[in-house]
């Protein structure tokens, strides 16, 4: 399973940091939608669905958080923890966000707008719905 990390290029100079990103170039899909997450209580662990068609990228914009991925055969866990990192995560991923530092903000960009019928949210259905995608 291949875990799709983004390293930004920060536009730095003297007087700081400035990450810039452009759809179809740095992000690779049309972004529909940008949300994010923040005052996330540190034992709590978000996310804990999949998603049919969605693509996202996951910035941990301030702070630091984990991410587990579960493609239904394989698990991996990521850390974010610079604000020019971007996880990629494509359709038909279980995803946990878990690990949030205090001041943690994570900014999420997703290539469609809310729709509860694109959302798994059941494991059981997730490892169903991966074994149908293969047939
Ligand atoms: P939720 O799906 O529980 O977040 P996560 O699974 O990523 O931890 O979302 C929390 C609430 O926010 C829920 O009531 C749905 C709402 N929501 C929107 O209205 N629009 C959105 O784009 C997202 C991601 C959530």
């Amino acid at each position: 399973m291949q875990v799709v990390k983004y390293m930004f290029q920060p536009h730095g100079d003297d007087r700081g940091q400035l990450v810039a990103l452009e759809e179809f170039k740095d992000i690779p899909f049309r972004v529909k939608r940008f949300y994010y997450m923040y005052d996330t209580i540190p034992e709590v662990v978000r996310g804990k669905h999949a998603h049919r068609n969605l693509e996202q990228i996951l910035i941990c914009i301030h702070g630091s958080c984990k991410v587990r991925l579960d493609n239904g055969k394989e698990k991996k866990e990521v850390s974010l923890e610079k604000p020019y990192e971007g996880l990629y995560i494509p359709g038909s991923m279980w995803r946990e966000m878990y690990d949030f530092s205090e001041d943690a903000v994570l900014v999420v960009l997703a290539s469609e707008l809310y729709d509860e019928a694109d959302y798994i949210r059941d494991y059981q259905e997730f490892l169903r719905f991966v074994e149908e995608s293969e047939k």
